[in-house]
């Protein structure tokens, strides 16, 4: 029995001492010291013994369960630090860090909350409306005669109605976010202010300027003793809080069916400030919208008596804008998904 339990003691410390994990150390517990280890066994031998031999036994047993116990604990402490060197090693804290990807608003957006900020510390409400539209809102209601050559200005991209109920070339995409003047007037009574934001469509050949499909915002606001000054006022106000106070807008006239009088706004080249460069076409001026007095006969199409109530309405290339602000040379780089143009907006 005393030779058993010696060798049960070298086999273990041995065993214990050459163990390469904490996995093979936790076995290596069960198959010494578990309910059916190799030791607990021995132990449970004890009784067997002659009763004198069992106290010195017994002694000696519980020094090898000591020793076993003592040494697991060690081969485990060591097989931590070990580990943890390990992992120090490996992990070198002066790297420098990988910096997690942060997305940002498009440059478009950017532009858009900028313009809503900017109305709405005016008292204006932003609404949106359908892309695809009827011949009615993109015209009939703006008092744009059927047939009329106004029409033309306006490079439609007509929707194909073929085996559906609507008649040919009564649906399109909109043109112009003017669209929204009826479909909002018809259903809210005056006064109010509002803009509305959205993409409009034309069919038009690209180029750095132009675009098949871009963004507008329209404007508009009725009240009683509305004038043509109230328009003016709004767009420096708005030109001075969007660009900076040192830009400057200027009027011409100019000539749409749907307001009376009208107007085309300009303004100062950002770029240059009014020197002249390849961006105002060195004109010192860039055009950017187009308002005026609400025609008497689009208050009448939508139910508004133009006796009692006036208004203003504008319409301004959001497009157009984002380029002049961001200083970008060609529109087309607002469509483009490559995260190099991007990340510099
Ligand atoms: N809808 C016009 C366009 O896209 C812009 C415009 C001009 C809007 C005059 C207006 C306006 O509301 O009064 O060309």
């Amino acid at each position: 029995m005393e030779e058993e339990l010696i060798q049960i003691k070298n086999s273990a410390v041995s065993l214990i001492l050459d163990a390469k994990d904490k996995r093979e150390l936790d076995d290596l517990k069960i198959r010494f010291l578990g309910r059916s280890g190799r030791l607990t066994l021995a132990i449970r031998e004890l009784s067997k013994l002659p009763k004198e031999k069992r106290p010195e036994i017994g002694r000696l047993a519980n020094e090898v369960k000591n020793t076993i116990e003592e040494t697991i604990f060690e081969k485990e402490s060591r097989l931590t630090k070990q580990r943890s060197q390990k992992l120090k090693e490996k992990i070198d804290i002066t790297i420098p860090g990988i910096k997690p990807l942060i997305g940002h608003l498009h440059p478009l957006s950017q532009v858009l909350y900028n313009v809503i900020d900017v109305f709405k510390s005016l008292g204006f409400q932003t609404a949106d409306g359908p892309e695809i539209e009827t011949d009615k809102y993109n015209f009939g209601v703006l008092n744009f005669p059927k047939d009329h050559p106004a029409r033309d200005t306006q490079q439609t991209l007509f929707l194909d109605t073929h085996n559906s109920k609507h008649t040919p070339g009564e649906t399109i995409l909109r043109t112009h976010t003017s669209t929204m003047q009826g479909r909002i007037m018809e259903k809210i009574k005056p006064p109010f202010r509002v803009i509305v934001p959205g993409k409009v469509f034309r069919y038009e050949q690209t180029d750095s300027s132009h675009g098949f499909e871009f963004w507008q915002f329209e404007g508009y606001a009725v009240d009683k003793n509305i004038t043509f000054t109230d328009l003016m006022g709004t767009l420096d106000y708005f030109v001075r809080k969007f660009f900076g106070e040192s830009t400057k807008i200027k009027f011409a006239s100019h000539n749409f069916p749907f307001t009376e009088p009208s107007l085309e706004g300009y303004v100062s080249c950002v770029v240059c400030k009014e020197k002249g460069c390849n961006f105002c076409k060195q004109s010192g001026w860039v055009e950017v919208l187009g308002g005026g007095m609400i025609h008497p006969n689009v208050l009448n199409n939508v139910g508004i008596d133009p006796s009692r109530w006036q208004g203003f309405a504008f319409g301004t290339g959001l497009s157009r804008l984002a380029t002049l602000k961001f200083q970008m040379d060609d529109l087309r780089l607002l469509t483009n998904p490559d995260l190099r143009i991007l990340n510099q907006f």
